[in-house]
C-alpha cells in the first residue's frame, strides 16, 4: 500500500524528444487511478518511470513520502502488468503465477497456497497446468494479473491490460478489475487510451496529452466541466460539437454569434466573458431537435441518421458544418429533410479560441 507523488516529472528521450513535461500527480493510498490519453502520448513511459524501468530526465517520485526515484525496480516493490502480457511461454499457468514468489525464495507449500488463492480469485484454478498458448486472451490476461498480485506489491501498475480483448470481454474484465481492486486494496495506476474504460473504471482520471496532464478529477467533473478544448475533444463519444464564434453584447444581453445572423443567448453567470473570440462546444445529447421553427432554433438539413437501438444519432448540415445530435430511437425524420435544432443552455461549453482554455469560472 502506498500513496504515490509525482513531482515536476519530465522525460526527454535522446536530445530533444520531450514526451512528458512537468507532470504533477498525487495518487492516494489504495486508490484505483486511471491515466488516459491518445496513443503515443507517453502513458507507458510514465508507468515505466514509476516502476523504475526508465530514468527520469527531471523531477521526483515518492511512495509514502519516501523518495524512490533513485531506487532500482526491485527495491520499489511495484508489480506491473505490461501492454503485452509477457507471460513465460514454456512455463505453465501455475509457474507463471508462482515466478515472483520463487524469486523471493518462499517455501514450496507457501507458494502453492498463495498461487491457489490468487487463481481462485481470478477463476483460473482449472487452468493451472496449461501453457499460455492453450489459453484464450482473457484467460492469459488473468494469469498476467495473477502474477502481479500474488506477491502483494505496494503499487500495482497496469498498462492497457485489456487492450487485446474483444469488446464484450473488456467490459466484463473491467468490472472484475474493480472488484479485484476492492479485494486487494492496493494502490493501482491504470493506463488506457480508451476514454470510456477510464471513465467507468476509476474514481479519478488524469488526461495526458501534449506532454502534460490536462485535467485530473472525478470522471463526472471531467465530462461536465472539461478544463480545455483538448479534454472536451477527447472525453465523450461521439465527440462534442464545436463551432467558432464571438461573444457579443446587445441591449445588455450576452450572445454567442456564429455567423452574421445566428445568435444564441448566454446566461451571465459562471463564465468569463472578457474573452471575445471563442469555440462554442455542445455534446450531442445536449442538442435539441424540433420539426418546426421555434425561437432560438437554427434551421439545418438532415445529412445522416444512425440508429443504435437504444438511441439515434442525427447529423444535421448547417452553414456547411455538421452538427451531431442524440435523440430517441423513435426518431422519424428522413435524410434531406429540413429540421430545427437548438442547445440546452445549461450545457454549453465555451473555450478561448487562442488558448483552448475553458471560460468557465472556478475550474
Ligand atoms: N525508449 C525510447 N526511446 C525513444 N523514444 C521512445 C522510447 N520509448 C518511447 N518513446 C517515444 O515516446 C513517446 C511515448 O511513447 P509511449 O510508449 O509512452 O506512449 P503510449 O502513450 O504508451 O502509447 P500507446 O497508447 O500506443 O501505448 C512515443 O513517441 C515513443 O515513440
Ligand atoms: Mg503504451
Amino acid at each position: 500500500m502506498a500513496e504515490i507523488i509525482l513531482r515536476n516529472i519530465s522525460k526527454i528521450f535522446g536530445k530533444d524528444n520531450q514526451v512528458l513535461d512537468n507532470i504533477n500527480l498525487e495518487i492516494k493510498d489504495q486508490e484505483l487511478f486511471t491515466i488516459v490519453g491518445p496513443s503515443g502520448c507517453g502513458k507507458s513511459t510514465l508507468l515505466n518511470l514509476i516502476a523504475g524501468l526508465e530514468d527520469l530526465s527531471s523531477g521526483e517520485i515518492f511512495f509514502d513520502k519516501v523518495k524512490v526515484d533513485h531506487l532500482p525496480p526491485a527495491k520499489r516493490d511495484v508489480a506491473m502488468v505490461f501492454q503485452s502480457y509477457a507471460l513465460y511461454p514454456h512455463k505453465d499457468v501455475f509457474e507463471n503465477i508462482a515466478f515472483p514468489l520463487r524469486i523471493k525464495k518462499l517455501p514450496k507449500d507457501k507458494i502453492k497456497s498463495k498461487v491457489q488463492k490468487v487463481a481462485k480469485m481470478l477463476e483460473i484454478e482449472d487452468f493451472l497446468q496449461r501453457k499460455p498458448k492453450e489459453l484464450s486472451g482473457g484467460q492469459r490476461q488473468r494469469v498476467a494479473l495473477g502474477r502481479a498480485i500474488v506477491r502483494k506489491p505496494k503499487v500495482f501498475l497496469l498498462d492497457e491490460p485489456l487492450s487485446n480483448l474483444d469488446a464484450k470481454l473488456r467490459v466484463s474484465m473491467r468490472a472484475e478489475l474493480k472488484k479485484l481492486h476492492s479485494e486487494i486494496k492496493t494502490t493501482m495506476v491504470y493506463v488506457t487510451h480508451d476514454q470510456a474504460e477510464a471513465m467507468s473504471l476509476s474514481e479519478r482520471v488524469a488526461i495526458l496529452c501534449d506532454e502534460k496532464i490536462q485535467q485530473c478529477d472525478k470522471p463526472e467533473v471531467i465530462y461536465n466541466y472539461p478544463k480545455n478544448k483538448i479534454v472536451a475533444e477527447f472525453i465523450g463519444s461521439p465527440q462534442m460539437n464545436f463551432f467558432e464564434g464571438e461573444i457579443v453584447e446587445k441591449d445588455d444581453e450576452l450572445f454567442v454569434q456564429f455567423n452574421p445572423f445566428d445568435f444564441f443567448s448566454l446566461q451571465k453567470k459562471g463564465f468569463n466573458y472578457l474573452i471575445k473570440e471563442i469555440f462554442f462546444g455542445i455534446r450531442p445529447e445536449d442538442v435539441i431537435l424540433s420539426q418546426k421553427e421555434e425561437k432560438r432554433f437554427f434551421k439545418g438539413k438532415i445529412f445522416a441518421i444512425e440508429p443504435l437501438g437504444d438511441r439515434t444519432y442525427v447529423d444535421i448540415l448547417w452553414e456547411g458544418k455538421r452538427v451531431k445530435a442524440q435523440t430517441t430511437s423513435d426518431f422519424w425524420g428522413k435524410t434531406e429533410e429540413f429540421f430545427y435544432f437548438s442547445f440546452e443552455p445549461q450545457k454549453i461549453h465555451l473555450f478561448d479560441k487562442k488558448t483552448g482554455d475553458s471560460l468557465r469560472e472556478n475550474l
